[in-house]
C-alpha cells in the first residue's frame, strides 16, 4: 500500500478525520484537530449525543459548548450515526469504551461492535487507529481479524492498523490533548509512517513505538503505576491513622526530596473509567501465558476496601458523638470521582453512599456538578443533590467530604456541620473547628 498520498493529505491538512465514540476521548480530540483546521466527523450509536452535538451543544461540562458551536458553524465538524459514511473519512480514530464485565473479565463488545460497524465500509487506502484501553494484542487480533472480515480488505496492504493510547486527563488545566505526548504503534513501518503523520498534524509530540503491542502495553503500565502508587498511600493512610501520624504531612514532606520520589495521594476508593479498571485487562491476558499479576491484585484490594474504611471511620468517629450510623443523617459531599468534574463513572461516592444506606444511615449528597444520580450500570441510586447552605448543614449528624471540588465552601461546612469525615485533607487550610473534623 502506498500510503504517501495518506500522508500528504495529513501534512497538508486536507484530511478528513472520522472520530468513532464521541465521549470524553472522542470529543477533545474533535476539538484539537479543529483547531488546525482539519474538517472531522464524528460517529456515535447514540441519536441523542449526535443530535446535541449537530446542534452545536457540548454535553460534558469541561468541553465548551462555544467550541463545538463554532467548528459546527464552520462546517468542519458534522456528527452522525450513520456509518455509510465512513468512507468520507481518511483516518478513523475509534475511541469507545472498554468497560469490565460481571466477572471482572474485559468487556469487548463496544470494540467488537464498532469494527463491525466500520468494517463493511472500510475503503482501501484509510487509517484505523484503536485509542481505547486494553490488552496487549487487541488490534493485531480481535480488531483486524474483525476488519478484515467484514470489509474483504488487508490491514497493512489495503488499510493502516494501528493503537495509540489515549492519555486524556479531564479537566487538566496545564495539559490539554494537543500537549499530552502520544504513543503510537502500527503494524507495519510505513504504516507507522502514516500514524505519525496523522497524530503530528494536530499534536506537539509524537512517540512512535515498534508494534501496536507495546503501544497497548505502555498505557495499561502507566495505569497500573498509579493503581499500584494509590494502593500504598491509601495502606499508609490506614497505618498512620492508627500511629497518630497525619499521612498528609508525611507525604509531602516526603515529596520535598527532589530524586527518586513521587507523591500520590490517598483517598475513599479509586474512580473513573480508567484506573480501577483497565490493569484488570492485563490480569486477565496474562491467564492465557499462566501468569499472576500479583501487584495488580493487591492494589486492588487496598483500594477496593478504601469506602468500607471510610464507613469505619464515620461510624467510630459519629460513635463519640454517642450515635449509631443506623438512623444518622449523612450528608456525602461530592458524586463525581475526582475534582471539577462532572464525570462519576466508578465513582468511590457511589459506593459510600450503597454502603451507608446498607448500614441504614439516612443519606443525601451535594455535587455541585452532578445535579442527579440516575440508574447507571451497577448502581441504582435514583437521588438528587440537595442545598448546601449553613441551615441545611446542621441538619446532619455528619458529612462526608467524598470529592473535594475547588467551588465547596469548606469554611462553611466545617463552621456548620456537627462532625466532618475528610477523605481528601480538603479541610487541610481551615484553622477553626478542626476538633470537628475526622481524617478517613
Ligand atoms: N475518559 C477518560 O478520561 C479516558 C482517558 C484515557 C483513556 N480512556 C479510554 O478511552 C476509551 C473511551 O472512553 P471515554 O471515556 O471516551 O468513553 P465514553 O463513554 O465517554 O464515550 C464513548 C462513546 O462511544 C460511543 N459508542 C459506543 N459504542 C459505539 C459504536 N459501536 N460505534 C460508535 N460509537 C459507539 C458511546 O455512545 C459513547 O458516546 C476507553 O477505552 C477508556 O478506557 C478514557
Amino acid at each position: 500500500m502506498n500510503t504517501r498520498e495518506l500522508i500528504d493529505r495529513f501534512e497538508k491538512g486536507e484530511a478528513v478525520i472520522g472520530i468513532v465514540g464521541l465521549g470524553y476521548v472522542g470529543l477533545p480530540l474533535i476539538l484539537t484537530y479543529g483547531k488546525k483546521k482539519f474538517k472531522t466527523l464524528g460517529f456515535d450509536i447514540d441519536p441523542k449525543k449526535v443530535e446535541a452535538l449537530k446542534a452545536g451543544r457540548s454535553y460534558i461540562k469541561h468541553i465548551p459548548t462555544a467550541r463545538i458551536k463554532e467548528l459546527v458553524d464552520s462546517g468542519s465538524f458534522d456528527a452522525t450515526t450513520d456509518f455509510n459514511r465512513v468512507p468520507e473519512a481518511d483516518a478513523l480514530l475509534l475511541c469507545v469504551p472498554t468497560p469490565l464485565n460481571k466477572n471482572r473479565e474485559p468487556d469487548m463488545r463496544f470494540i467488537v461492535s464498532t469494527a463491525e460497524g466500520i468494517g463493511p465500509h472500510l475503503r482501501k487506502g484509510q487509517i484505523v487507529v484503536l485509542e481505547s484501553t486494553t490488552y496487549p494484542g487487541t488490534t493485531d487480533e480481535l480488531l483486524k481479524d474483525i476488519l478484515e472480515r467484514t470489509s474483504g480488505l488487508k490491514a497493512g496492504e489495503d488499510f493502516v492498523l494501528a493503537y495509540s493510547p489515549e492519555r486524556e486527563d479531564p479537566g487538566n488545566p496545564n495539559f490539554d490533548t494537543q500537549r499530552i505526548p502520544k504513543v503510537v504503534g502500527a503494524m507495519s513501518a510505513e504504516g507507522l509512517e502514516a500514524a505519525v503523520a496523522l497524530y503530528r498534524a494536530a499534536l506537539d509530540k509524537v512517540i512512535p513505538v515498534s508494534s501496536t503491542r507495546v503501544a497497548e502495553m505502555t498505557k495499561l503500565l502507566e495505569n497500573i503505576f498509579r493503581s499500584v502508587n494509590i494502593a500504598l498511600v491509601n495502606e499508609m493512610k490506614v497505618v498512620c491513622e492508627r500511629m497518630g501520624v497525619d499521612v498528609w504531612e508525611v507525604i509531602d514532606a516526603a515529596a520535598s526530596k527532589p530524586f527518586g520520589f513521587m507523591p500520590f495521594y490517598p483517598g475513599p476508593g479509586l474512580g473513573g473509567h480508567c484506573i480501577p479498571i483497565d490493569p484488570f485487562y492485563l490480569t486477565w491476558k496474562a491467564r492465557e501465558y499462566e501468569l499472576n499479576t500479583r501487584f495488580i491484585e493487591l492494589a486492588g484490594e487496598v483500594n477496593t476496601n478504601m469506602p468500607h474504611y471510610v464507613i469505619e471511620r464515620t461510624a467510630s468517629a459519629l460513635n463519640a458523638h454517642k450515635k449509631p450510623l443506623n438512623g444518622s443523617r449523612i450528608l456525602v459531599l461530592g458524586a463525581a470521582y475526582k475534582r471539577d468534574i462532572d464525570d462519576m463513572r466508578e465513582s468511590p461516592s457511589l459506593r459510600v453512599i450503597e454502603l451507608l444506606q446498607e448500614t441504614g444511615a439516612e443519606v443525601s449528597y451535594h455535587d455541585p456538578y452532578v445535579p442527579r444520580l440516575p440508574k447507571m450500570r451497577r448502581y441504582n441510586l435514583d437521588m438528587e443533590s440537595v442545598a448546601l447552605n449553613a441551615k441545611s448543614l446542621h441538619s446532619y449528624d455528619a458529612v462526608i467530604i467524598v470529592t473535594d471540588h475547588t467551588n465547596v465552601d469548606y469554611e462553611m461546612v466545617v463552621a456548620n456541620a456537627p462532625l466532618i469525615i475528610d477523605t481528601r485533607n480538603a479541610t487541610r487550610n481551615i484553622t477553626t473547628g478542626r476538633d470537628k473534623i475526622v481524617k478517613a
